[in-house]
C-alpha cells in the first residue's frame, strides 16, 4: 500500500493552523484576558434586534428564506450594499456587480482560486492579515511584501517593485482602513496613486475593508476602488475589487459579506466558483441581515454605539500602554478599527513575552505571525475591542509586569529572528 501521505494534495503540505487560532483556544479560560483575537465585543451584539428581525423576516418570507437561493446573493441585500458603498466610501456599484459571500474570508478564497496558479506572485502590505496570507499560501502563491509606513502602503515602493523586470504580480492585496494588524490607514492622497500604478502595470487590486465604518476620529476617505482610473467599463484591466462585511458592523457569526466586482469576466468566474463551493450564502441569514440594515435609523444608532464604546477602549489601551510598558516601547495611534500595533524595546522578544503573559493570564499575538519574509522579533498586535476598559487596564498592567521580569532576565530573552 502506498503511504497515506501520498493521498494529500501537495498544496496542503505547507499549511499550518493559524497561530492566532491556537492562541484563541487558550482563551476558553474564563479568567484569561485576551488581546489576541480580532473579536468584537459580544455585549454589543444586537441580540434582541436579530431576534426581532428573524421573527419578522420569517413571518414575511419564511418559505423563500428556507429554500435554495441564487448564487449571487439576495437581490434586496445587494441593492442595499450598492447604496451603502455609494454613501459610505463613494463607490458607484450596480447590484449586479455584487456577490454576497460567506464572510470576506470566502471572498478572499474565491478570488485567489479565480486568479492564482501555483507559483504566481502576489503583493501584500508587510505585515498583513494572517487569514489572507493563509488563503494565498493554500493556492501556492509566491507572496511578496511591500513596504508600508504609518500612512499605509508606500506608493514609491510599489512603483519600484513593479518597475523591476521579473514575473508580473497577479494582484495587490491591501487593507486601507485601520489595517489588520498595524491599525494604519492608507493616506487619502496615496489611494488614487496606488490604483494608478497598479492599473498601469496590469496588476489587479483587492481592497479589503472590514473596519472602515469603525472610525472614531477624522474624516471618511473614499475607497481606493472609487478613485481608480480603470472604471467599470474598461475590461482591459481588472478594476479594483472592494470587500465589505457585516462581521464588524453586526456580528461575525452571521457570516455575510459582499464583494464588489465590476469586471464582468472576473465576476462570472467568481459566481461559478461560488456555486461550486457552496451553491450560495445562506438565504436565511442574508434576509436577517437585510431586515436589520434596511432600517437606517436603527443601523445608524447601532454603529454610533459601537464607535463610542470602541473609542473608549482604544483610549483605555493607549493610556494603559503609556502607564505600564517599559521605556522604549512604541505603539500606533489608530483612528479606528480594532488593533494597536506595538514595538517592544529591541532587547525583548514578543514570543518570550507571550509565554510569560499566558502564564500570568493575558494574551496577545506576536507580530512575527503577520510578516512575509524576515520578521522583527519585538512586535505585537493588541486587540482593544473585546475586553472591557477595566480588563484592558488590568491586562496591560500584567503585560508590563511580564516585560519588566523579562528585562531582569535579559540573558534569557533572545531575539530569535
Ligand atoms: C482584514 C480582514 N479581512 C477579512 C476578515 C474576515 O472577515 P469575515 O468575518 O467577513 O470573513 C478579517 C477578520 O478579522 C480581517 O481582519
Amino acid at each position: 500500500m502506498p503511504p497515506v501521505n501520498t493521498l494529500f494534495a501537495s498544496r496542503t503540505e505547507a499549511l499550518r493552523p493559524s497561530a492566532i487560532r491556537e492562541i484563541l483556544k487558550a482563551t476558553g479560560r474564563p479568567d484569561m484576558i485576551s488581546f489576541a483575537g480580532g473579536l468584537p465585543a459580544p455585549e454589543l451584539f444586537p441580540v434582541d434586534a436579530v431576534s426581532a428581525a428573524v421573527e419578522r423576516m420569517l413571518g414575511e418570507q419564511g418559505q423563500a428564506a428556507l429554500q435554495y437561493d441564487v448564487s449571487e446573493g439576495h437581490l434586496p441585500l445587494r441593492e442595499w450594499v450598492a447604496d451603502h458603498v455609494r454613501e459610505t466610501v463613494g463607490l458607484a456599484a450596480d447590484p449586479d456587480d455584487i456577490l454576497i459571500t460567506h464572510g470576506s474570508q470566502q471572498a478572499l478564497d474565491l478570488i485567489a482560486k479565480a486568479l492564482l496558479n501555483p507559483g504566481d506572485t502576489i503583493l501584500v502590505e508587510n505585515p498583513s492579515y494572517l487569514g489572507a496570507l493563509q488563503v494565498f499560501r493554500a493556492y501556492e502563491a509566491n507572496i511578496e511584501g511591500v513596504e508600508m509606513d504609518a500612512a499605509g502602503l508606500v506608493p514609491a515602493a510599489l512603483g519600484d517593485r513593479l518597475g523591476r523586470p521579473g514575473p508580473r504580480p497577479k494582484f495587490l492585496y491591501l487593507i486601507p482602513n485601520f489595517q489588520n494588524p498595524t491599525g494604519a490607514t492608507l493616506a487619502p492622497g496615496r489611494r488614487a496613486e496606488i490604483a494608478r500604478i497598479a492599473a498601469a502595470h496590469g496588476v489587479a487590486v483587492i481592497e479589503d475593508d472590514p473596519y472602515g465604518q469603525l472610525r472614531y476620529a477624522g474624516p471618511f476617505p473614499p475607497c481606493l476602488a472609487a478613485s481608480a482610473d480603470a472604471g467599470p467599463h474598461d475590461t482591459s484591466t481588472i478594476s479594483p475589487v472592494y470587500l465589505g462585511t457585516a462581521s464588524k458592523l453586526l456580528a461575525p457569526g452571521l457570516r455575510v459579506a459582499w464583494a464588489i466586482v465590476r469586471h464582468p469576466e472576473l465576476r462570472r468566474r467568481l459566481i461559478a466558483l461560488k456555486q461550486a463551493a457552496d451553491l450560495h450564502t445562506s438565504g436565511f441569514t442574508q434576509r436577517v441581515v437585510h431586515a436589520l440594515v434596511r432600517d437606517r435609523h436603527w443601523l445608524g444608532a447601532h454603529v454610533a454605539r459601537l464607535r463610542a464604546a470602541y473609542a473608549s477602549r482604544l483610549a483605555a489601551m493607549d493610556a494603559a500602554l503609556a502607564a505600564h510598558l517599559p521605556p522604549g516601547t512604541e505603539w500606533t495611534k489608530p483612528q479606528g478599527g480594532m488593533f494597536v500595533w506595538a514595538h517592544l524595546p529591541p532587547s525583548l522578544s514578543a514570543r518570550d513575552l507571550l509565554q510569560r503573559c499566558a502564564e500570568a493570564g493575558v494574551l496577545f499575538v506576536p507580530g512575527d505571525s503577520f510578516w512575509v519574509g524576515a520578521a522583527p522579533h519585538n512586535t505585537l498586535r493588541l486587540n482593544f475591542s473585546h475586553a472591557s476598559e477595566e480588563r484592558i487596564a488590568t491586562g496591560l498592567a500584567l503585560v508590563g509586569r511580564c516585560c519588566h521580569s523579562l528585562v531582569k532576565t535579559a540573558g534569557v530573552s533572545r531575539p530569535d529572528r
